[in-house]
């Protein structure tokens, strides 16, 4: 799947009636997943703050701890409260085709955050990361530090962990690590002792981190990995919250900095830019949500103020009832060798953050 992150298109503008045409008379829904994973807490205070600083009323919610109903019922009631535009990051992707029915007939714009919502035609733009990037950058980087690509090296043993099946991203996560890595798994130079190889295998509920270091353990024990047994070079893990499970237990089994195997992650979330600084995971995929902030509220001042909507992709993202115009942010890899100048030097945190 190639996506073509360079082309800016312009696609016509969504001009729904019924919609005000100042900032000022403007309400902006908001619905987050979680406050359980630190992303979600930046996401939602970077939206609001921006939307306000254009000079939107903001309603931000989020939906308890990844609580679906919660999640449903906060999106009816921003739709019966009048909100002009909503911007939705779903839990669970194919979740929310009844209650976008309501935002359809009411001709209010929805716009999709970070996460397609699929089955509805309700979306009318997609905002997020280039996610098959995202994959391919963890890849090359396991490629690259179990030197893959290079004749001499013998078999590499490796384990894989990626999010809910729900998330339409964990398609595009996945599928992007595994075009890097699956001719590796075919010649024999990577091998999965536990065999779970399959996105079914390696999900993770909720990318939650309990669940990951509970996998993490069983497959400790049925593989035998530990510092005195069976080698493990690498877990690919498609986030951070994912990639700190897997690190509790490999802490607990006794792994330390000298020789812990290569973790991967997303989003840069404190504690795995902590495990980074430690030697414990290897790396993480920092997407600025500052930026997809940014994006997503031009893209709402776009839609209240009748004008083209910007967008770079439409071509990728189809949820089921056609191609959603998407604009995708650009993702960059984090390590111990670039954290302070992408993440203290750009003010995103502070040295005593991480
Ligand atoms: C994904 C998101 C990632 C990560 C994960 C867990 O959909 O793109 O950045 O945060 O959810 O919330």
């Amino acid at each position: 799947m190639k996506i073509k992150t360079c082309v800016t298109l312009l696609c016509a503008a969504f001009v729904a009636a019924g919609i005000s045409a100042t900032a000022s008379a403007a309400k902006i829904g908001v619905s987050m997943p979680t406050q359980s994973l630190q992303r979600w807490n930046q996401d939602g205070a970077n939206m609001k703050a921006q939307l306000e600083k254009a000079g939107y009323e903001v309603e931000l919610l989020y939906a308890g701890d990844n609580d679906i109903p919660t999640q449903v019922n906060q999106i009816e009631n921003m739709i019966s409260g009048g909100d002009d535009v909503l911007v939705i990051a779903a839990i669970d992707g194919s979740a929310l085709t009844e209650v976008l029915k309501g935002a359809k007939e009411k001709k209010i714009p929805v716009i999709s955050y970070d996460r397609l919502i699929m089955n509805t035609d309700a979306v009318s733009y997609y905002a997020t990361f280039d996610n098959f990037k995202v994959g391919q950058i963890q890849g090359h980087f396991l490629e690259d530090a179990l030197k893959l690509k290079d004749a001499a090296t013998t078999p590499k043993n490796i384990e894989f962990f990626t999010g809910p099946t729900d998330d339409n991203n964990v398609n595009f996560f996945w599928g992007g690590a595994l075009e890097v890595l699956q001719p590796y798994l075919d010649n024999g130079k990577l091998v999965c002792k536990s065999g779970q190889t399959t996105k079914e295998q390696a999900a993770t509920l909720n990318w939650n981190n309990e669940e990951a270091q509970k996998r993490m353990e069983n497959l400790i024990s049925s593989c035998g990995y530990g510092p005195e047994g069976t080698k493990l070079d690498a877990v690919l893990c498609s986030n951070d919250s994912t990639a700190n499970g897997v690190t509790n237990a490999l802490l607990s089994e006794g792994y330390d900095a000298s020789n812990f195997p290569i973790v991967t992650g997303q989003d840069c979330d404190r504690p795995s830019v902590k495990n980074i600084k430690k030697g414990y995971q290897a790396m993480s995929v920092f997407k600025d949500t500052r930026t997809l902030a940014a994006q997503v509220v031009k893209m709402v001042d776009e839609i209240i103020k009748g004008q083209p909507v910007e967008v770079n992709d439409t071509k990728t993202y189809n949820n089921g009832t056609g191609v959603i115009p998407s604009f995708l942010c650009t993702p960059v890899i984090g390590t111990k060798d670039n954290y302070k100048k992408l993440l203290i030097d750009s003010g995103y945190y502070k040295e005593s953050e991480i």
